[in-house]
């Protein structure tokens, strides 16, 4: 029976370089050079399969509609965006990090309504709701850090890692909202109408992932 396409989405930026690596390690190599081209769409060693490199947040929405059968995309991206439309079958345990709320170094406990800026909307309002607190938020796209110093917000919620931003900043974490890794997203439909199709790279990628993990271990 003749293969069928498959698109897979993969986010540019920080994920890419972590991400390559272990689809390489699936046997899924892109035909040429990702990070020297201005290409969006690229060829494989797989005639069927095409990767498709957009923006992290987009990654979710062009799993949902159809644009992609596949795509990674970090865990804060999928809880932003909802899941709606998504079957999330494996954690690719790359890109670790966490979602925190994090204030100015020593600031108060607050009281009443306070605001909250982040690029995480959804999220933001989600825990807030889920403490009691009432929060007005308000949506930047980066530099969250900024918000609290300049009297913008009282708190954000953002990616914290190694911790360094904040403390460069003057800011500190104050609560875990949750752990944040890349996930592999796999549409709806595609999952059954082209699953003899995912099924194997859904397997090379498990593969790859525990490849990877003895490697971090004996490392
Ligand atoms: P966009 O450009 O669409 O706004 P972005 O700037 O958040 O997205 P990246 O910075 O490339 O995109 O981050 C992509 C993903 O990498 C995030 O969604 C998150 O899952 C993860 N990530 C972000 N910051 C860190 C970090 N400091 N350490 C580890 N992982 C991170
Ligand atoms: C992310 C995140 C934090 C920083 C946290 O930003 O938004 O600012 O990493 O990492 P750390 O705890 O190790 O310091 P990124 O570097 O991706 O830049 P961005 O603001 O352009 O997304």
């Amino acid at each position: 029976m003749k293969k069928q396409q498959l698109t897979i989405a993969l986010s540019k930026g920080r994920i890419l370089k972590e991400t390559l690596p272990l689809l390489e390690t699936a046997n899924i190599i892109p035909a040429e050079d990702i990070f020297s081209s201005r290409k969006l769409i690229f060829d494989t060693n797989h005639a069927n399969i095409k990767l498709v490199i957009i923006r992290a947040t987009d990654v979710p929405t062009y799993v949902e509609y159809g644009g992609a059968d596949m795509g990674i995309a970090g865990k804060d991206v999928l809880m932003e965006h909802g899941g709606k439309g998504l079957y999330e079958p494996l954690d690719l345990e790359i890109a670790k990090c966490k979602l925190m709320v994090a204030g100015l170094k020593g600031a108060p406990e607050l009281q009443g309504r306070i605001k909250v800026a982040t690029k995480f909307v959804n999220i933001a309002k989600r825990y807030f709701a889920s403490q009691g607190q009432q929060i007005d938020v308000i949506k930047l796209y980066g530099a969250m850090e900024l918000a609290p110093i300049m009297g913008l917000a009282d708190r954000i919620v953002d990616i914290v890692d190694t911790g360094n931003t904040l403390v460069a900043n003057g800011l500190e974490p104050m609560d875990f909202i949750a752990n944040v890794s890349s996930r592999l997203v796999v549409g709806q439909a595609p999952m059954k109408l082209k699953y003899r199709q995912i099924q194997p790279i859904l397997d090379m990628l498990s593969q790859a992932i525990l490849q990877r993990r003895s490697a971090v271990e004996v490392g």
